[in-house]
């Protein structure tokens, strides 16, 4: 199952593609996630991103689509993968499309996580993730039992430093002008569902493996 998670920033994409990956056994590709790492890393990309991220604007398709097409030979995505935050413009779809066409594959859903605008600013503004394990908290929808720490490995959490009041909005203005139109260009390929991301977090999952079973996909599948 080739799958993409779309949505507003703080829709929910990283938490239901993470809950995915548990129970289909196949991976969640989170550009954010590969960017982030790199930057920690302070390699020549993530040198490059972090201007971008800091400001809340987007990377360049190139740097983006580049990095996408070698994730995508990955051993681990023969079996099918969970796109979390990619793509996020009308050219990063084409050159999927491509680099899947090239592979003899093609997506089979886009999942549209629908969040009002005032409910994303108040999850990102609460979030918080482990510096350790990558897991992600709310302070009021998802808090840690030990204020700052991690429950599962016992890591330092942190906020984002795009999760800022400032840079929220831009992200959420860059999502409007030039991530929004995707909606219409896989509605038009007859890809698009889309689920209401308001309600708690299990019940947005179930929904999510709903229209999968509906295409067909019953049972969880191993990553083989
Ligand atoms: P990225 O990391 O992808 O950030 P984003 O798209 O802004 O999305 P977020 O990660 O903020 O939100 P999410 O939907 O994953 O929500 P989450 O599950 O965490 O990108 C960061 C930056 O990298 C970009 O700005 C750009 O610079 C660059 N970049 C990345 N990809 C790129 C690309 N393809 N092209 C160019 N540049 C790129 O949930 C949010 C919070 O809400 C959490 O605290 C969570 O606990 C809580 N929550 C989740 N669901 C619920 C629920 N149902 N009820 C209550 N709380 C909930
Ligand atoms: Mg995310
Ligand atoms: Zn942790």
């Amino acid at each position: 199952m080739n799958l993409v998670l779309f949505g507003p920033p703080g829709a929910g994409k990283g938490t239901q593609s993470k809950k995915l990956e548990e129970y289909y056994g196949i991976p969640q590709i989170s550009t954010g996630d590969m960017l982030r790492a790199a930057r920690t890393a302070k390699t020549p990309l993530g040198l490059e991103a972090e201007k971008f991220m800091v400001a809340g604007k987007l990377v360049p398709d190139a740097v983006i689509t580049g990095l996408m097409e070698e994730r995508l030979k990955g051993k681990d995505c023969e079996g099918g993968f969970i796109l979390d935050g990619f793509p996020r413009t009308i050219s990063q779809a084409e050159s999927l499309q491509g680099t899947l066409k090239g592979q003899k594959r093609r997506l089979d859903r886009v999942i549209n996580i629908d969040v009002d605008e005032e409910e994303l600013a108040k999850r990102l503004t609460g979030r918080r993730q482990c510096s350790q394990c990558n897991r992600g908290y709310h302070l009021r929808f998802a808090p840690p039992q030990k204020a700052g720490f991690c429950d599962r490995c016992g890591g330092a959490l942190f906020q984002r430093d795009d999760d800022k009041e400032d840079t929220i909005r831009a992200r959420l203005k860059v999502y409007r002008d030039q991530t929004q139109p995707l909606i219409d260009h896989y509605r038009h390929g007859g890809l698009l569902v889309t689920v209401k991301g308001e309600a708690p977090v299990e019940e947005v999952f179930d929904s999510i493996v709903k229209v999968l079973e509906k295409d067909g996909v019953n049972a969880k599948v191993s990553a083989s």
